[in-house]
């Protein structure tokens, strides 16, 4: 089994070092090679995603990835951004299948900015469709409008597509998830207004009729949004496409109490995956030692039980999780009054405690 390491920029080196560690301490056998990537792999390459990256990320079962990105990159031309790296690596192994799971821990239940009650025994599911939509659809650019009401004026576009097996294969992913969970799917679009969320309703209907055990419903991006909020419960398995799925799993981040508790794995047809954690490089923080690595060392977790083939290893992690944040230990992000508040490193040597 190898493992392709990609910290990246900002507190992405940080958090990566600490569920490395957590790795180590498994007592499994498998080979593990770091590379840079993003801002990083820019600066020392003059690209965010060289070749040889790209190369160990195609050659391994799973890859774990820290962040990409700082504000100083923002001026670069758009291939060279940091950003690209990501994108590039979701499109050229096509990791379609983005698993985003926002669950509220009882320790954190006071840590989220919604009502203890809202959040209290929180377990939902978002699938993103990550490979296609708006993200990826061509074409797209700046021009001189030459049509409309503005005609002659710079204008910019990109465009919104689907196609049909691209939503039929997201959907199966999304009702197999329901079968082993809650049995019910909420399928997000916006047929109200757009062709392409008409096209995917009508596709997630006639493969829904494949599951006749799992309870299917649609809803509008912005009502999920606003239900979301209002009684996040109520949801279990969320499907829905690249951009929507980017801005609902943001927001569904926050119940858990912290962005810095999300963690992610990115599936391609083979099961190989890259796992990182849903925040993003935190330029601001990044370096102070105070980043959770929790998201990043469950992301790890989901790496040893969706590629790796370790289910029993993935437990011990996540029940190590569990432990510190019952020993009261909260990075910032996290902390409320009566807990103890640590670092990065701190946070990652507690769970390699509790792991032994
Ligand atoms: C995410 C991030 C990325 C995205 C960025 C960094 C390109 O926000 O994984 O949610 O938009 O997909
Ligand atoms: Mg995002």
């Amino acid at each position: 089994m190898k493992i392709a390491i990609l910290p990246g920029d900002g507190i992405g080196t940080e958090i990566v070092a600490e569920a490395v560690k957590v790795l180590k301490v498994l007592d499994l056998k498998f080979e593990m090679e770091s590379v840079l990537v993003g801002g990083a792999a820019y600066e020392a390459h003059g690209h965010p995603l060289p070749e040889a990256t790209l190369k160990l990320a195609k050659e391994s079962d799973a890859i774990l990835f820290g962040a990409v990105g700082d504000w100083k990159y923002d001026k670069l031309d758009r291939p060279l951004r940091p950003e690209q790296a990501i994108l590039g690596l979701r499109k050229n192994l096509g990791l379609f299948a983005n698993f985003r799971p926002a669950i509220c821990y009882p320790q954190l239940v006071d840590a989220s900015s919604l009502k203890r009650e809202l959040v209290a025994g929180l377990d939902i599911l978002i699938i993103r469709e990550l490979t296609g939509d708006i993200y990826f659809g061509q074409p797209r650019g700046r021009r001189v409008s030459p049509d409309g009401h503005f005609l002659g004026s710079e204008e910019a576009f990109d465009t919104m597509r689907y196609s049909r097996p691209e939503i039929e294969r997201i959907a199966r992913v999304a009702f197999d998830a329901a079968r082993k969970r809650g049995k019910r799917v909420t399928s997000v679009d916006k047929a109200n207004v757009l062709e392409t969320f008409q096209l995917w309703k009508d596709v997630v209907t006639e493969i829904g009729k494949e599951y006749p055990d799992v309870a299917l419903d649609h809803m509008y991006v912005d009502n999920a949004a606003m239900q979301l909020v209002k009684a996040p419960k109520k949801f279990d398995v969320v499907v829905t496409g690249n951009m929507f799925g980017d801005i609902l799993s943001d927001a569904a981040a926050m119940l858990t109490g912290s962005i810095g508790m999300l963690p992610s794995a990115s599936l391609n047809d083979k099961n190989q995956g890259l796992y990182e954690p849903s925040h993003g490089s935190a330029p601001d923080i990044a370096g102070k030692g105070v980043a959770n690595p929790l998201a990043t060392i469950l992301s790890a977790a989901m790496m040893l039980r969706f590629s790796l083939n370790q289910p029993e290893a993935a437990e011990r992690i996540e029940k190590a999780v569990d432990a510190v944040l019952t020993q009261g230990l909260r990075t910032p992000d996290i902390y409320s009054e009566g807990t103890t508040k640590v670092g990065t490193v701190e946070m990652g040597n507690a769970v390699v405690k509790a792991l032994k």
